[in-house]
């Protein structure tokens, strides 16, 4: 057994172990856990040891990596080490912009077509996802168009909660529930109060657990108009901030629309996009003569 660690009984995370561990799930999950993040994963991370039966670090990143199909241990690195902050209508200015100045150039771009396609890539608990089905309904723009906002994170815990599109208040941070309705309804019952999304705006949106990291074939959601990556970035590595940008660069049809949170952008990661100077914000455009 180990020396002790923060706790009595939590085994000590050694540096070796650490860079081990951070660089295991650097690779898999994209995190960027630096030097300074070792106390951190010893104090999160030393009860899957216990849940586990294991005596040490070493033994448990040996388990990680061979972890067979089926074995949940990265769904729980996944919860304990990912942050999952989000509400409705978080950063509105940007949300605004994006329907006052985006939805109207891309009614007219498509008007042949009437087909519109957003992807919420990091959406947590679905909250963007329905916000951005609400703004598309309030547009009045899309009436009898194929729309579809699809939602994906890693987390299958958030995606369960956004399939259910049921809230409670801290949801509502930036605007109030009432204010959005009929698009979303309190839920008749006692206090606390909760709110369910209209199935207006459901309709119109999909989820599904998804690791940016290792995605898979995405073919089957065809090309998007606008990708949304906010207050992701972050929290990668370069490498995986850069082969994000990567798969949304191939995924954006020519002229789409990349999204990215305010602390975010694309400086030493990708010169493919145009920047596009919206009244109030910066977003990234795929240059419509983009052949990929
Ligand atoms: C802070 S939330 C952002 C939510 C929303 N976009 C917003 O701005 O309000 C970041 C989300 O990224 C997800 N995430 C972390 N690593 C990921 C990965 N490798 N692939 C996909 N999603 C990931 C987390 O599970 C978390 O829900």
């Amino acid at each position: 057994m180990s020396a002790g660690g923060l706790f009595k009984g939590t085994p000590h995370l050694r540096p070796d172990e650490h860079r081990l561990l951070s660089e295991l799930i650097r690779a898999r999950l994209g995190l960027d856990l630096g030097v300074e993040t070792r106390a951190l994963l010893e104090r999160r991370l030393g009860p899957r040891l216990a849940a586990l039966g294991l005596s040490s670090f070493a033994d448990y990143e040996m388990h990680l990596r061979f972890a067979q199909p089926g074995d949940d241990e990265w769904d729980h690195v996944t919860e304990i080490l990912t942050v999952h902050e989000t509400y409705f209508f978080r950063q509105p200015e940007q949300l605004r912009a994006l329907s006052d100045e985006l939805f109207p150039v891309l009614h007219e771009r498509k008007a042949n077509r009437r087909r519109l396609a957003i992807w919420s890539a990091a959406c947590a608990s679905g909250e963007e996802v329905y916000t951005l089905g609400i703004l598309v309904r309030q547009s009045g723009l899309f009436v009898d168009w194929d729309v579809r906002i699809y939602g994906s994170d890693i987390s299958k815990k958030c995606i369960a909660t956004a399939r259910r599109g049921v809230y409670g208040e801290s949801a509502f941070r930036t605007v109030s529930a009432e204010s959005l309705a009929p698009y979303v309804r309190r839920v008749e019952g006692k206090p606390p109060a909760t709110y369910e999304v209209s199935s207006s705006v459901r309709g119109l949106c999909h989820f599904g657990q998804l690791n940016l990291v290792d995605p898979g074939p995405l073919a089957p959601i065809g090309h998007l108009d606008i990708i949304l990556c906010r207050n992701l970035l972050i929290y990668f590595d370069e490498r995986a901030r850069r082969r994000a940008i990567e798969l949304f660069y191939e995924r954006l049809a020519p002229g789409g629309i990349l999204v990215l949170g305010h602390a975010e952008s694309l400086l030493h990661v990708s010169t493919d996009f145009e920047l596009l100077h919206l009244q109030n914000d910066l977003v990234y455009n795929k240059p419509l003569k983009a052949t990929t």
